[in-house]
C-alpha cells in the first residue's frame, strides 16, 4: 500500500508516518515547511528505520499534485497540511480560507480524477462549536467562532459532497480532540512558532524556563475546579487512529472522533505534569480566554465499535513524553 501524506512533517504528520512506516505501507511525504522543519524527516527515519520519500511541496499547487499522483498511483491520501493557531485565523481569515480550503480541494479532486480511492481528513473537535459534551459524530454542528474551525467544518462538507458524487472516493473525516505528548523516543514531538497558543508547549516551555510562568485562562467555569476541561490525547494514540482508519473497509463518508472520551481541567493537568516529571510548573489565574468553552471531551464509542482503535496512553505518558521531548529539542 502506498500513501501520500500532505503536511507529513508536522506535528501529528510526523507521528502518522512513523506508525504507517512501522505497518509497512509505503510513504510518500509532501509538506511546504511553513510549520515543519526539514530534519523531522532525518529523525522520523531514525525512529522507524524504514525510508519514505519527502517532497517540499505545497498542497495548494494543484499540478504538482497532480504529477505526483500521476507518477505514485497512490492507494490513498492522509490530509494535514493546514495552518492550525485559532487566534491568526481572526485576524488572517482569508489567508486560512485560501490555504485550507485550496489544499483540501485541489487533493480531493487529483484523488477523484487519478482514481485514489481512500482520503482520510485531519478534522477537530472545534466543528462541535459551544455544544454539550461529551461529543458524538451524529450531534448537529453548532456555529464555530473562528476561520480556522469553520476552514474545518468547510472541508468536511467538500469533501462529503465530493465522496457523495463519486461512489469510489471514500473520505473519512477524524475530528481530534486536544493532541498533547510526544513520541517516546523525545526525536518528533511539537515545536510551536513563537508564543505557543496551547496548554502543553506552553507548560513545557515554563517548565525549561524559556517563559517565565503559565496564565490560566479562567477558573470560575462550572468544572471541578473552574478551570477548563478538555480531553488530551497522546499524540502516538492519534496517530494509530490513522492507521485504523486506513486499514477499515468502510465505505463512504465516515466520520469518528478520536479522543480518549475522559476530561482533564487544566490545573489537574498542570498537577499532573509537575508531579510525574518532579518539577514546579508557576502560574497565576487570569481572565477567560474569549471563544473558549468550558468543556470538550469526546464520546469515543464509535471508533472502538467500528475500527476497533481506542486510546490506551494515560495523561502521566503525555506529560513525561512533552516534557522528555521539550528537554531534548533546540
Ligand atoms: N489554556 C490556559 N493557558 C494557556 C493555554 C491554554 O489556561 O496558556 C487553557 C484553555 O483555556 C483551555 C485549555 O487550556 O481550557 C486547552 O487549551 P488549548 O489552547 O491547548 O486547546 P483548545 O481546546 O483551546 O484548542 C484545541 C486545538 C484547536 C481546536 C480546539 C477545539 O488547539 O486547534 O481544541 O477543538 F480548534
Amino acid at each position: 500500500m502506498k500513501i501520500l501524506v500532505s503536511g507529513g512533517l508536522g506535528y501529528i504528520g510526523s507521528h502518522t508516518v512513523v506508525e504507517l512506516l512501522e505497518k509497512d505501507i509505503e510513504v510518500v511525504i509532501i509538506d511546504n515547511l511553513y510549520n515543519a522543519q526539514k530534519e523531522t524527516h532525518d529523525n522520523i527515519t531514525k525512529i522507524a528505520n524504514k525510508p519514505s520519500t519527502f517532497i517540499q511541496m505545497d498542497a495548494t499547487d494543484y499540478d504538482g499534485l497532480k504529477a505526483l499522483c500521476q507518477l505514485h498511483h497512490f492507494d490513498g491520501i492522509i490530509h494535514f497540511a493546514g495552518y492550525k493557531a485559532v487566534g491568526e485565523s481572526v485576524a488572517k481569515p482569508l489567508m486560512y480560507y485560501y490555504n485550507n480550503l485550496l489544499s483540501t480541494i485541489n487533493l480531493a479532486r487529483v484523488a477523484t480524477e487519478e482514481n485514489i480511492q481512500k482520503f482520510i481528513f485531519s478534522s477537530s473537535a472545534t466543528v462541535y462549536g459551544d455544544g454539550t459534551s461529551p461529543f458524538s459524530e451524529d450531534m448537529a454542528l453548532l456555529e464555530r467562532t473562528n476561520p480556522y474551525g469553520e476552514t474545518k467544518a468547510m472541508s468536511e462538507r467538500i469533501l462529503s459532497d465530493a465522496s457523495k458524487a463519486n461512489p469510489n472516493f471514500n473520505v473519512t473525516l477524524l475530528r481530534y480532540f486536544n493532541p498533547v505528548g510526544a513520541h517516546m523516543s523525545g526525536l518528533i514531538g511539537e515545536v510551536p512558532n513563537g508564543i505557543p497558543n496551547n496548554l502543553m508547549p506552553y507548560v513545557t516551555q515554563v517548565a525549561k524556563g524559556i517563559r517565565e510562568k503559565l496564565s490560566v485562562f479562567g477558573n470560575d467555569y462550572p468544572t471541578i475546579d473552574g478551570t477548563g476541561v478538555r480531553d488530551y490525547i497522546h499524540v502516538v494514540d492519534l496517530a494509530k487512529g490513522h492507521v485504523a482508519a486506513l486499514l477499515s473497509d468502510k465505505k463512504g463518508v465516515n466520520i469518528y472522533n478520536l479522543g480518549t472520551g475522559k476530561g482533564t481541567s487544566v490545573l489537574e493537568l498542570i498537577n499532573a505534569f509537575m508531579k510525574e516529571n518532579n518539577l514546579n510548573i508557576p502560574y497565576q489565574i487570569v481572565d477567560r480566554r474569549p471563544g473558549d468553552i468550558a468543556i470538550s471531551y469526546a464520546n469515543a464509542e464509535k471508533a472502538l465499535k467500528e475500527l476497533q482503535w481506542e486510546a490506551k496512553l494515560t495523561i502521566e505518558d503525555m506529560v513525561r513524553d512533552a516534557w522528555h521531548f521539550e528537554k531534548n529539542v533546540r
